[in-house]
């Protein structure tokens, strides 16, 4: 095992290793700080100094004292987890020389290295967009409810943001702006009932400032879902405290959580008082843009605290939802004779109760919390939450939910040896996935997962075709969750339906922003604040929203063989979206099909520069997806017993004629192709003159929102070839190379050798990656290119997004959940190589160099199959006889005779 060590000095850091073959010379590099940059940078410098050097772990000779970590260090007055950001940046595990001389340098690193998979940590930082942003990342949920992971002290402010929101309860209100009427509606965020609190000697309770504290860690433990917040504060008044906060949510008794909360005087003893609060005063504030908008969402209706219980009860204003919270205290340090004093005050309920306490004791007080809302609770609400509160507690519900995450990390887990930080951030993203949405809650829920998960109020709150992001990876891990996620859309079908009507269209034309009635909710017009002006948005354009909709509904039957759903439910939205484009596409003058004022998944693009039209025609993207609907449609009722397609297309009311058109459509969609064979993002696309990208960067720096940067120097992204993220080639993200292929085929189009390659280098030239969206699609379209060093440096990026928070703030106001779900499946698809689209399961591994094994699970047509995959093994065990490609070669599996090959 090869280490370097790390003696930390007052303005610097000492290197020492043993170079290669020289086994006992040490060889020592010291490297002086700059106390003028961030810490972080004075860290990179060890990174360009050992670069080239492969190591197994490094050792912190003299860190800090702590017991939450073991490699936190000062240098120049500051501090830092050491460890934190070395992992990070060389991707090993870091240990102090201390743990290595009392575990065994082995046992250390390999116990470290466990550790840094299973944790999301962070030291330090309770400040500004940046603590917003580890709220979000450290939120806690169980798709029912999601709680931000802010401070328990915390009330919203610029610092803090304690969030609270339960899936699919929205709310419209009317802002009047400038004169005109605002209508927005958004996930309502609900009160805040994890505050806790506690004074000294009844000085003033304790805030979060930073005078207030000398240090702060949070660890997410990823396995048990339970966020651990250790502060150690020391007052202005010389008081010194431990505080550690513990909260879980429960995922089986998923109105509940619960907040175990440590307070131990260091240096004194006196009377201690415990706050808590359910605070009703909050309004929707999370993101700084939305701030001119009304975001008052509901009225408190009722308010109770009995002894050690407080309920708060309200309503949304206009949507009419009610809830009640409540909240139960238990202590030991609550006799008989503590009393409980309680005060009610603009909506904010408080609770206080004081205790003697001595140096060093460590008080323990727990706090229980339950929502009911008449979203999906009958009768009364506040029995209900009573009910969930007697049987509520800390320790019980960590206990229950360890089935939960045991089958989670058992059948969903994706393992990667060989790089620590891909597998932390994965693993990240798994739990993530299952905070914004469960098995065992969202069956008694009317929703879906929005871009921003629960997880802050981004977009507020909105469902939109980032489900395609998502999805896939439920449809393969725990597929009776997809199918509740599209019972969402199946609801609003009759909306979607009235939304096409609307516009003369026939069938359902599902909204580009959908909430909680499946209208509309992208906005018409966007208020400027700059100019004072309404700007058109035509971002609804994007009809391609339905397409992700009819691809999540396929990709779940076709991998689950739910005929149930499909005859009952999918069928019928397919139909609908189908005849919906049939409706829009129209005959052009050479004898092909146009589908008109369309916006494809670049945003930068609305309409033609200086059209009095909205929109675009033939989109490729939206134009290869219908084209691939079309036929696909045609292939499932070829495979599916006539009386039920007929029951159906009865229902919906097409006949042959209809189907005739649908063919027809199919095969006579127009593409813009060039004669280099690129394909056009939309007609006359190659006509806009390019961006110099060069001068842009020069000038800005960072231009992935280079359409801001146009608008504010006079000019419009229109009028260029620039893209925020992947259109032309998008399709080839969702399905396979060959599928794509063939739909240009079926289109009738004969495309150049190595067409892929080059409409790749041309569009990336053109691409600024504004949406955390693009990446993930071109890193892709770089392995199916056979590019492995462009497919992985994009890969690196996207699953990095939300925990280096890469646009610069946006993970403030929630977490990318698209981003966060196409990782995993460009994991399982692009890396893992499992081809899903087939009617058997095929398997043709590309692991990246640094990893050493893949292994992770996925179900298809009732077959839970494992793989585990290595450079030069491929191992895949089933639970039933089933068939398998591997690199072309069909071989038979069963329970019994796992399959063993070389790689
Ligand atoms: C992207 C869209 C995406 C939306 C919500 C936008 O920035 O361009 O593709 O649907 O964010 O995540």
């Amino acid at each position: 095992m090869r280490t370097f060590s790390v003696r930390v000095l007052d303005d610097a850091f000492e290197l020492s290793y043993v170079p290669n073959g020289k086994t006992n010379a040490t060889k020592t590099i010291t490297i002086v700080c700059d106390p003028d940059v961030p810490i972080g940078e004075n860290l990179e410098k060890i990174r360009e100094k050992l670069a080239g050097i492969d190591f197994d772990a490094a050792l912190i000779e003299n860190p800090l004292e702590y017991d939450f970590s073991d490699t936190i260090i000062g240098v120049n007055h500051q501090r830092i987890d050491m460890g934190l950001a070395l992992s990070n940046m060389l991707n090993i595990p870091v240990v102090s020389q201390e743990t290595a001389n009392r575990n065994g340098l082995a046992e250390a690193i390999e116990n470290k290295r466990q550790y840094n998979q299973w944790h999301l940590d962070y030291y330090g930082e309770y400040a500004a967009k940046r603590n917003y942003g580890q709220e979000a990342m450290l939120t806690i949920g169980n798709g029912y409810y999601g709680l931000r992971g802010a401070y328990l002290a915390a009330n919203a402010d610029v610092d803090n943001y304690p969030g609270m929101y339960v899936a699919g309860l929205y709310n419209q209100l009317t802002t009047k702006i400038n004169g005109r009427d605002v209508v927005n509606e958004d996930l309502v965020n609900l009160p805040n009932a994890q505050y806790l609190s506690f004074s000294i000697d009844h000085q003033e309770p304790f805030s979060v400032k930073k005078e207030n504290i000398s240090d702060i860690y949070r660890s997410l433990d990823l396995h048990t879902g339970v966020l651990t917040t250790t502060m150690l504060v020391s007052l202005p008044t010389g008081h010194l405290l431990k505080i550690c906060a513990q909260r879980v949510a429960d995922m089986n008794q998923w109105h509940r959580f619960a907040i175990r909360y440590e307070i131990t005087p260091m240096n004194f003893e006196g009377t201690v008082t415990v706050f808590s609060r359910i605070d009703g005063s909050v309004t929707n504030a999370n993101v700084d843009r939305y701030k001119s908008f009304d975001g008052r969402h509901f009225d408190v209706t009722e308010t109770t605290i009995n002894g050690s219980d407080a309920m708060l009860s309200g309503q949304t204003k206009t949507s009419k939802v009610a809830f009640s919270i409540g909240s139960r205290l238990s202590s030991q340090e609550i006799t008989p004779s503590t009393k409980i004093n309680e005060s009610v005050t603009d909506d904010v309920l408080e609770q206080n109760f004081s205790f003697q306490a001595q140096t060093g004791t460590t008080y323990v007080i727990e706090k229980a919390v339950a929502i009911n809302t008449s979203l999906e609770t009958k009768g009364d609400l506040n029995n209900a939450v009573t009910s969930e509160l007697d049987d509520a507690n800390f320790s019980g519900i960590v206990q229950q939910n360890a089935s939960f995450w045991n089958e989670v990390w058992q059948d969903s887990d994706i393992q990667i040896d060989g790089d620590l930080t891909a597998q932390k951030l994965t693993r990240v993203n798994i739990y993530h996935l299952f905070v914004s949405a469960s098995p065992i809650s969202n069956p008694h829920l009317d929703a879906s997962v929005g871009a921003r998960g629960l997880h802050g109020e981004a977009y507020r709150g909105h469902v939109f075709w980032d489900e395609l992001f998502i999805l896939p990876y439920y449809t393969l891990h725990t597929p009776s969750l997809t199918r509740q996620l599209l019972m969402y859309r199946y609801k609003r079908l009759d909306a979607a339906k009235q939304n096409a009507a609307a516009e003369h269209y026939d069938g359902a034309m599902y909204p580009w922003q959908s909430a909680q009635f499946g209208d509309e909710q992208s906005q018409l017009l966007h208020f400027n604040p700059d100019s004072g002006k309404f700007d058109p948005d035509n971002s609804r354009l994007q009809r391609h929203v339905s397409l992700a909709i009819a691809y999540n509904v396929w990709l779940y039957y076709h991998s689950t063989n739910d005929t149930e759903f499909m005859t009952k439910y999918g069928l019928e939205m397919l139909l609908e979206i189908a005849h919906f484009w049939s409706s829009k596409a129209v005959k052009n003058d050479n004898g092909r099909y146009d589908i008109k004022n369309v916006m494809g998944p670049d945003e930068f693009h609305e309409n033609y520069p200086n059209a009095d039209e909205p929109g675009l025609t033939e989109n490729a993207y939206t134009n290869i997806m219908v084209s691939w609907l079309f036929t696909t449609l045609a292939n499932i009722h070829k495979a599916m017993p006539a009386k039920d397609w007929s029951t159906v297309t009865t229902k919906v009311g097409l006949n042959d004629d209809d189907f005739n058109r649908f063919d027809d459509i199919a095969h006579h969609l127009a593409l813009d192709i060039n004669k280099d064979g690129i394909i056009g993002q939309f007609a006359g696309y190659f006509k806009l003159p390019t961006l110099d990208f060069e001068k842009y960067r020069k000038k800005y720096g960072n231009i992935s929102r280079v359409d801001r940067l146009l608008k504010a120097e006079g000019k419009s992204p229109d009028s260029y070839q620039v893209a925020k993220q992947a259109d032309a080639l998008m399709a080839y993200y969702n399905l396979s190379f060959n599928t794509i292929d063939n739909v240009l085929k079926t289109l009738g189009y004969k495309m150049p050798s190595e067409y892929l390659t080059k409409n790749i280098e041309y569009y990336l030239a053109r691409t600024t990656h504004g949406s955390t969206l693009s990446r993930i699609v071109y890193s892709e379209l770089s392995l199916i290119d056979g590019n492995m060093d462009q497919s992985f440096a994009f890969f690196n990026t996207a699953l990095r997004s939300d925990y280096y928070d890469i646009q610069g703030g946006t993970t403030a106001e929630g977490i990318h959940l698209g981003v966060m779900g196409a990782v995993l499946m460009l994991e399982l698809r692009n890396y893992g190589g499992v081809n899903e689209f087939e009617s058997e399961l095929a398997v043709d591994p590309h692991l990246p160099e640094d990893w050493h094994r893949l292994a992770f699970s996925e179900r298809f047509k009732g077959v839970l199959y494992k793989f585990d995959l290595t450079h030069t093994s491929i191992h895949v065990t089933v639970d039933k006889p089933a068939k398998l490609t591997v690199r072309g070669q069909e071989f038979s599996v069963a329970p019994d005779k796992p399959l063993q090959l070389k790689n």
